[in-house]
């Protein structure tokens, strides 16, 4: 069975033995007639194989890794085993009318449970342990009085006591860790002003402005641009060259920033708000300037509240070419969803190209700017996944039929020569959407029955796509840091609010420890994802060697991504060097999800 599998048995199971053991004590309650224990007796024992049953699927959880069940092993299981057995013992020996109140624990303690399932998580805390324990008991009391037949008025100072104290301890800050992080540290970063030999300064100018776009279907919507287009312009470059981009915002309120994605800037022109910089107000300037080390495909975009800014509009393209490079067709393909359109670039219906001549060399760079992931497919040809993240991949083989799934931020080159019919590249298989059509593709095959054909191919596995070649560190070399992050929903404080939260080892932006390494040092993250989202997980300033994924090493060429996407119950393990001096953003690229916070920060220490 699958980790995801578990989990969502682990979470039915928690609810049934919810409703087995509240309802076994509501039963018992009801009078202890003849009919009545009989049924009582068998939803205990209903309720009983529902725990158990509860237990073996935590036993196998726990062979997914420890991080998938902690607070069920350490806290939970044994609380709710214990409640239970108590009241199965008094049951046995004493009879139904004399296991009420221990049935009414049972039950108290099963629905406490499940609610920790739903609430808190990875790892709980003593505070989380003992609120639940003071409620179980609270509510087992109010039962025991209530069934005894009391009046309720006499008990509601002692109950009121009990759940007050459960209050306060739940009042005490799960963590005070201050993230209070850049302007408490200077930052030492490098500067880079002039281009590497040969290389030239390439200048841009981004005006960041209200305006209205309109779409290749004619749509118009009101978005926030780049020089009144989205994408903004285009920003190109030949390896070792200088940029320098300055950026000027004139009407976004909320303020704006250049991030560039997947580009390992020196950290000052990193663009990450309130770390690396202020953001730029109405009216403001900022210049950016970094040389263009990186060949391959990224992307630039808005780092202040990013969750708005990226979705209206404030992104564009970053294309960086070798010294020396072949003259090939070169597309660029942006997938954004435009208030619920899904369009490449400012196309959001079919984008017809005329066919390069038949053999010639194309390439496709396919950027995904959405905060979810998309399904791509390409029909009528064999391809290359040529570089993923910008990063050439080692002798990726031709492939058909295939389909490739590009995570939230990410980027995929495809390669392929021309051939004699047409092709079609397709998003999410569905021929409603944007699509790219080079040559006459629709004579051969309309987009219903091309995206008939893609929808049944397999997705292209890259772990195992490419051959292996040396890299500078693998899964054997001896880490300096390892940090574990687990990802899952719970209440957390974020940004100074409590709220049902994206959380990192249980806590919300700012409160997760910022991670401290030294330069130098060779750092493995452990990345796991106990929730049912996806997490396109993204370090700024580095590239990571991804290790392994479920345990499963690596086997094609080495992947090296700067965003990486954890689906519900895997746990990837990646590694990088820490070359790049300064604070960084660690955070997920579903921007929404950062925004609910799941955001921290990697730090290096002097
Ligand atoms: Cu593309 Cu911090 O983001
Ligand atoms: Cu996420």
């Amino acid at each position: 069975m699958s980790t995801i599998g578990l989990i969502a048995a682990d979470l039915a199971l928690a609810l049934l033995c919810a409703v087995g053991w509240l309802g076994a004590a509501i039963t018992a309650t009801m009078g202890p007639t003849i009919g009545r224990s009989r049924a009582a007796r068998l939803i205990v024992a209903g309720a009983g194989a529902v725990t158990l049953a509860r237990i073996g699927v935590v036993v196998l959880l726990a062979g997914r890794g420890w991080w998938f069940v902690q607070e069920k092993v350490t806290f939970a299981l044994p609380l709710l085993g214990l409640t239970a057995s108590v009241a199965v013992g008094v049951l046995l020996w004493r009879g139904v009318a004399a296991a009420r109140v221990p049935l009414w624990a049972a039950g108290f303690t099963a629905a406490t449970v499940l609610l920790l399932s739903f609430f808190t998580g990875y790892p709980v805390s003593m505070t989380q342990a003992l609120i639940s324990i003071s409620l179980i008991g609270a509510a087992t009391v109010t039962a025991w009085r209530m069934t005894s037949g009391a009046r309720i008025g006499r008990f509601v100072a002692p109950i009121a006591a009990v759940g007050l104290a459960g209050v306060a301890l739940g009042a005490i800050p799960a963590q005070q860790v201050d993230a209070g992080v850049a302007h408490n540290h200077p930052i030492r970063t490098r500067v880079e002003t002039s281009p590497e030999p040969g290389g030239e300064v390439r200048r841009y100018a981004l005006e960041a402005k209200r305006a209205t776009v309109t779409l290749a279907s004619g749509t118009r919507t009101e978005m926030w641009t780049f020089d009144g287009g989205s994408p903004g312009p285009e920003i190109t470059a030949v390896q070792g060259d200088l940029l320098e981009v300055t950026l000027t915002n004139v009407d976004i309120e909320s303020g704006v920033t250049l991030h560039w994605h997947g580009y390992d800037v020196p950290n000052s022109e990193d663009g990450a708000p309130g770390v690396t910089q202020e953001a730029v107000k109405p009216g403001g300037t900022h210049v950016y300037r970094f040389v263009a080390r990186q060949v391959g495909t990224y992307w630039y975009h808005t780092h202040q509240v990013s969750s708005e800014g990226v979705r209206k509009g404030l992104f564009g393209l970053l294309v960086v070419k070798p010294r020396s490079s072949v003259a090939e067709t070169d597309l660029t393909l942006p997938i954004h969803t435009f208030d619920g359109t899904v369009a490449l670039g400012s196309n959001d219906k079919v984008w017809q190209e005329n066919a390069p001549e038949p053999g010639s060399p194309v390439r496709l760079r396919v950027v995904n700017t959405d905060s979810t992931p998309h399904r791509l497919a390409l029909a009528g040809t064999a391809f290359r996944v040529a570089a993923a993240d910008g990063d050439d991949l080692h002798e990726p083989g031709e492939v058909r039929e295939v389909a490739l799934r590009l995570a939230a931020g990410g980027r995929y080159d495809l390669t392929f020569s021309m051939p004699r019919g047409g092709v079609a590249f397709l998003v999410d298989d569905d021929p409603a959407r944007a699509a790219l059509h080079l040559g006459d593709r629709g004579a051969a095959k309309t987009s219903a029955e091309t995206s008939a054909e893609t929808s049944a191919w397999p997705e292209l596995d890259l772990l195992s796509y490419g051959t292996p070649t040396a890299t500078p560190f693998g899964a054997g070399s001896r880490f300096d840091r390892d940090f574990t992050m687990v990802l899952d929903r719970g209440i957390a404080m974020v940004d100074g609010r409590p709220m049902y939260a994206q959380t990192v080892n249980g806590l919300g932006h700012p409160n997760i420890p910022v991670q401290t390494v030294r330069e130098g040092e060779l750092v493995r993250f452990t990345v796991v994802n106990r929730s049912l989202e996806t997490h396109p997980w993204h370090l700024h300033g580095h590239r990571v060697l991804v290790l392994s994924k479920d345990g499963r090493p690596v086997t094609g060429s080495p992947l090296w991504l700067d965003t990486f996407d954890v689906r519900p119950g895997e746990l990837w393990r990646v590694a990088f060097r820490a070359a790049n001096p300064g604070m960084w953003m660690n955070h997920c690229h579903n921007l929404g999800h950062a925004d609910e916070g799941m955001a921290m920060h990697l730090m290096y220490q002097d």
